[in-house]
């Protein structure tokens, strides 16, 4: 049985927080607030994909297991909601018209696709999540500035590496076909990727800071040379999820792993 927890966090985000979450780096402080606004639309799209699943599964341990990994998204994107509220009282009004197109795309998703293509999309997601979150973690969040951001993320993390078996094994159980997984996982990351860079970029042009402080176009030239150097470890985790022998079976809990879900489950209002 897979040890899932569902823990019900309160973090404590400040009203108004500065975007540039990461000190000295907007770019990616811009990319990481991008993800955490896609994921109240992201989310709910993979708990409606899961529950149109659940009907074609017998097995009783992964039933088990779907049941944890909708809860356990349920209340990452409320967290996140949170914590977006805060980021956006520093004033990005052109956020709501990237964020109804994603709205609608992933509704249009839901209603118009086939199961086993939604089930593709979210192994695509959660393939690449798992293998960000094992490199995060090795990395380390340090560089976050506030507490809260950085509690969000290391918990979201954990969870996420709690459950990263739980699409594979369900898209594996209904479908279980490589080459479709392959090209439609790959096109969600493109998906994903694409919108998250867009709406990073549209705040780092509105930021009136990247100019001046930040040191304009030569001073993002030279944050992304370092970027691309402390992302190299990440491009071999990210290879093997495209490989057929993948499977999120062989990524271990690591004891350092296990102390932070301990942390966590500590730390929850409650858990279930
Ligand atoms: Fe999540
Ligand atoms: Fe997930």
């Amino acid at each position: 049985m897979q040890d899932i927890t569902v823990r019900q966090m309160d973090f404590d985000f400040p009203e108004r927080m500065d975007p540039v979450i990461i000190p000295g780096d907007p770019e990616q402080s811009y990319g990481t607030i991008g993800l955490s606004l896609l994921l109240p639309y992201l989310e709910p799209y993979l708990i409606r994909t899961m529950k149109q699943a659940k009907k074609q599964i017998r097995d009783p341990e992964l039933l088990s297991n779907l049941e944890k990994f909708s809860a356990q998204e349920g209340q990452h994107y409320r967290q996140h909601i949170r914590f977006n509220d805060a980021v956006r009282s520093f004033g990005f009004p052109g956020l709501e018209a990237l964020e109804a197109e994603l709205d609608a795309d992933y509704r249009r998703f839901s209603q118009t696709k086939p199961l086993e293509w939604n089930l593709a999309y979210a192994e695509g997601f959660e393939a690449l999540t798992t293998a960000v979150a094992h490199f995060s973690m090795e990395t380390g969040l340090e560089k976050l500035s506030h507490p809260a951001i950085r509690d969000l993320l290391t918990w979201h993390m954990v969870e996420e590496l709690e459950h990263r078996t739980v699409a594979f094994d369900v898209y594996q159980h209904v479908h279980g076909r490589y080459l479709y997984r392959l090209v439609w996982g790959t096109w969600a990351q493109w998906h994903m990727a694409r919108w998250i860079g867009r709406a990073a970029e549209y705040m780092l042009q509105t930021d009136p800071r990247s100019d001046t402080e930040f040191g304009g176009a030569a001073g993002r030239k030279a944050r992304q040379i370092e970027r691309r150097k402390a992302g190299k470890g990440l491009l071999p985790r990210i290879l093997k999820i495209y490989t057929p022998w993948y499977t999120p079976h062989d990524i271990p809990m690591t004891e350092e792993l296990k102390r932070l879900s301990a942390r966590y489950t500590e730390m929850a209002v409650r858990t279930f």
